[in-house]
């Protein structure tokens, strides 16, 4: 995860956008090569780590709210199975990472499942990510909360599409003092923090085990067409 609200924002440039698609063939972003979440999280997914690509549930249970046709981007995807899940339902998909090694986990069973041409791997630091120009069918998100990140999300989703989220709640620091606030979710979040216009489709908390504080929550929250009634009258 990242803290990093005050950092000003970089449009990613296009070249990046093709060179770190080869990320399984060795290609690295050397903007990031110093960076701490990618030393973090490639020790993470380094050596004996075994990626399971389940399918995240949140993503199980966007996809069938999304609009028939449209292209899925996924935030801090990690080795990610809800990307290879999209990809094998015909959906173009973007997934970024700050961690090349992830990325060229997911890129080889993506390889391997004959779905590399459905993916883009994008090797950035959320914390200076601009969507660009392209809408997506579902922007979707899970284990990571930047606020910023979030805004730049919404504003990326397409007509009827869905931005789908998880993060920790404030309920985690309890647990865990040293969990910077920033990287949680505060009450009514994100939910609360969707622009005008977007329907919250389900927004709860999810359960933990027994005798333990929920400290996680998922939001699926749909945008509808800009209203047909303010456009005529532009
Ligand atoms: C807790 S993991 C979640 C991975 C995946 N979304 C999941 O639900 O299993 C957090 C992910 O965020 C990525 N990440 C952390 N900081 C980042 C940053 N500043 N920019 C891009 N990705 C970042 C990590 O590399 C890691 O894959």
């Amino acid at each position: 995860m990242t803290s990093a609200p005050a950092v000003s924002r970089a449009r990613i440039g296009v070249d990046w956008r093709l060179a770190t698609s080869l990320a399984c063939m060795g290609r690295q972003n050397p903007e990031l090569a110093g960076h701490p979440d990618r030393l973090r999280w490639n020790a993470r997914y380094g050596g004996d780590y075994v990626p399971t690509f389940r399918p995240h549930p949140l993503a199980v249970a966007a996809m069938p709210t999304l609009p028939a046709a449209g292209p899925v981007l996924e935030l801090a995807c990690g080795p990610s199975g809800s990307a290879l899940l999209a990809a094998a339902a015909g959906r173009r998909v973007t997934a970024i990472d700050a961690s090349d090694v992830a990325l060229d986990l997911l890129g080889n069973e993506a390889a391997r499942r004959g779905l590399s041409e459905m993916l883009t791997l994008l090797q950035a630091d959320l914390a200076t990510w601009q969507p660009g120009a392209e809408r997506y069918a579902l922007v979707l998100c899970t284990s990571f909360w930047d606020q910023l990140v979030f805004d730049a999300a919404a504003a990326a989703v397409a007509d009827y599409g869905v931005v789908a989220w998880e993060a920790l709640t404030d309920a985690a620091r309890e647990g865990r003092p040293d969990l910077p606030a920033q990287w949680c979710l505060g009450p009514g979040e994100p939910a609360s923090l969707l622009p005008a216009g977007f329907d919250v489709l389900d927004q709860h908390d999810v359960p933990s085990p027994p005798d333990q504080p929920a400290v996680k929550r998922q939001l699926l929250a749909r945008r509808p067409p800009f209203p047909s009634s303010i456009t005529a009258a532009w």
